[in-house]
């Protein structure tokens, strides 16, 4: 029997989370449910005094009137907020690790939470599994601009981050022809080249690099050479990295994974050297998060949230609903978080670049 529902957002933010806020809360009210907002991941129930309402937020149908077109969450989120390993800085540089996942568990007993819709990434999903594993009753929602999550053929926000990277490579054109330039525009994508190789060819680029195909720069500078166009549009992925290279980091911090980036750099200045040309880098970065969601993401997010709700008045728990053409299906969380979607390097975009004559770096 299930009175009251949370829900929370962890990791990176996505164009469709206020989608699938809005839709779980008008699903949830319409079968009599109370639906509360946990604000930043777990934050809200593990640091309550940190925020003036407490942490915890009634959600209305008033406040989700009007917010699936809006970016970001309006509950806010965290990438380093796992409640299994809380870090806590030491004076000293030291840090150690807290387990807190107990008082998460309790805080639900005393709000009277019956069930939790987390929205979020592998990590957070994994964070999630963890609770099921614990008792509590959850349903995941795959969230990823990066696209990266197994078991479901989309997750919102990828769409928007496509879009935006293609409207900007087809800005780029002009600017690097006039110059005769080479232009490197580096996207997000940690572990999966989705982004970039759909970008890249929608935005015609000569050459794409994604992590699940080491480059060699040799190949890609000899590519550019031979190439019957004055300039060079090259897409990589903040995750793609050389032949027997590492990938490109931008700094390392406790509790949290390394943050990428300055490949699109590197590679600029190595084919500039290589060919003699002139080259310019830029990192579109967390502008492929912003905005607002594209229809197909919206319309992912709110069939998403309607689709936890409906699992969670079926019984089910430790399961993530998916995309699955032309079903949303729930699927357990297990499986869902076991692998990670990346790029078959055989697979038919990669077939379609090597067709349009678009580098890979291989
Ligand atoms: O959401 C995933 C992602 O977009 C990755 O591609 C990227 O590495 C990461 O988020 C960056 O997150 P942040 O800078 O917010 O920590």
């Amino acid at each position: 029997m299930i009175r009251r529902i949370a829900i929370n957002t962890g990791g990176g933010d996505a164009p469709g989370l206020n989608a699938v806020i809005q839709a779980a809360t008008l699903a949830a009210i319409r079968l009599g449910w109370e639906v509360v907002g946990i604000r930043e991941g777990y934050s809200g129930i593990l640091d309550p005094q940190n925020y003036p309402d407490g942490g915890l937020v009634r959600l209305t149908p008033e406040m989700v009137r009007n917010i699936s077109h809006l970016g970001g969450t309006i509950l806010g989120t965290v990438n380093k907020g796992n409640p299994f390993k809380v870090t806590e800085s030491l004076p000293g540089g030291m840090t150690v690790e807290h387990d807190r996942s107990d008082e998460v568990m309790q805080a639900f007993q005393t709000h009277g939470l019956d069930a939790l819709i987390a929205i979020g990434g592998d990590g957070s999903l994994t964070i999630a599994n963890s609770f099921a594993k614990r008792g509590l009753r959850v349903v995941g929602v795959p969230k990823t601009i990066d696209n990266d999550l197994a078991s479901t053929v989309l997750t919102f926000g990828f769409q928007t981050a496509v879009s935006f990277a293609t409207e900007c490579i087809d800005r780029l054109h002009s600017t690097a022809e006039s110059h005769r330039r080479i232009i490197v525009v580096e996207v997000m994508g940690r572990y999966a080249g989705w982004i970039a190789l759909n970008a890249g060819i929608a935005g015609r680029a000569d050459a794409i690099l994604i992590p699940e195909i080491p480059y060699c720069i040799d190949k890609l500078a000899q590519h550019i050479r031979t190439r019957n166009r004055p300039y060079s549009i090259v897409v990589a992925a903040e995750g793609a990295k050389p032949l027997d290279g590492q990938v490109s980091v931008l700094a390392r911090e406790a509790g949290r994974q390394e943050r990428l980036g300055g490949i699109a750099d590197r590679v600029a200045r190595q084919v500039e050297q290589l060919t003699g040309k002139e080259a310019r880098s830029l990192v579109l970065g967390h502008l492929l998060r912003g905005g607002s969601p594209v229809a197909i993401d919206r319309i992912l997010g709110l069939s998403f949230g309607a689709a936890a709700v409906a699992a969670l008045q079926r019984g089910e728990s430790g399961i993530m609903v998916a995309l699955q053409p032309p079903h949303v299906k729930s699927v357990p969380l297990d499986e869902a978080i076991s692998t990670m979607k990346v790029v078959p390097p055989d697979g038919d975009l990669v077939s379609t670049c090597r067709a349009l004559d678009i580098c890979l770096g291989d």
